[in-house]
């Protein structure tokens, strides 16, 4: 899988070279990703890459040319082509949601350019002529798509053969088909017995077929459903 992310800050993304799980994806070679900065790539003066939207407004808005510029000096072709060879997508609380059945489109589709824009957004011939998809990660606005391309790499990496240490995590898991798109069932492990909070017996008695139903049955809950609602001062 090859991801390119341009933005800003090329810098925030470094962390990233050391989560485990991404080590693993590009140890095993199939795993490459690139950070790119738009203020390396613009030919304006005090490295500009935004400006004042037209018709007036609050913010700036990320500059079409300097995004089509930048494309041009890494892929070496028309910017507006590069759509042909790989998914470019804008991070954007425009975009359609970003879902776990996203990710699994992303991770098998062709290589990734994810758009980072800061600000208030992106000139809208970037999402016309330059994007082929553009997505949000939820219902809010953060001020910037850097920690939305930062899960979008987290979500599609786990997905690399090896990238996790156990592959029979991706199986049966949350949001998965197998699951009917439902959450996976609570898990408990050791000590049985947390100052006075235990577990469900059924877990501890060693009938398998009696614990697989205890999970099918659920799937879905809420994270300490059984427990009924918690709180209180600390
Ligand atoms: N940029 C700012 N907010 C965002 C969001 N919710 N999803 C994707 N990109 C964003």
């Amino acid at each position: 899988m090859r991801i390119d992310v341009f933005t800003l800050f090329p810098e925030w993304f470094a962390w990233m070279d050391g989560v485990r799980h991404l080590q693993n994806a590009r140890r095993q070679g199939d795993l490459e990703t690139r950070f790119f900065s738009y203020r390396d790539h613009t030919v304006l003066s005090g490295g500009q890459v935004d400006d004042a939207p037209f018709g007036g407004g609050p913010g700036m808005v990320l500059r079409v040319d300097v995004v089509a510029r930048a494309f041009e000096q890494v892929y070496g072709c028309d910017a507006e082509r590069v759509r042909a060879e790989r998914s470019v997508v804008v991070l954007t609380p425009r975009g359609r949601r970003f879902t776990d059945a996203v990710a699994r489109e992303l991770a098998a589709g062709p290589p990734l350019t994810l758009l980072c824009g800061r600000y208030e957004g992106f000139d809208e011939r970037i999402h016309t002529l330059l994007a082929s998809d553009a997505v949000s990660i939820g219902p809010y606005v953060l001020a910037g798509g850097e920690i939305p391309a930062m899960a979008v790499i987290d979500a599609c990496a786990r997905r690399i053969p090896g990238a996790l240490g156990n592959a029979a995590s991706l199986d049966a898991e949350s949001f998965g088909t197998e699951l009917g798109g439902r959450t996976e069932h609570p898990h408990y492990t050791r000590p049985a017995d947390f100052r006075g909070h235990g577990v469900p017996d059924v877990l501890l008695s060693g009938d398998h077929g009696a614990v697989a139903r205890w999970r099918e049955a659920h799937l879905g809950t809420a994270p300490g459903a059984e427990l009924g609602p918690r709180g209180g001062a600390c």
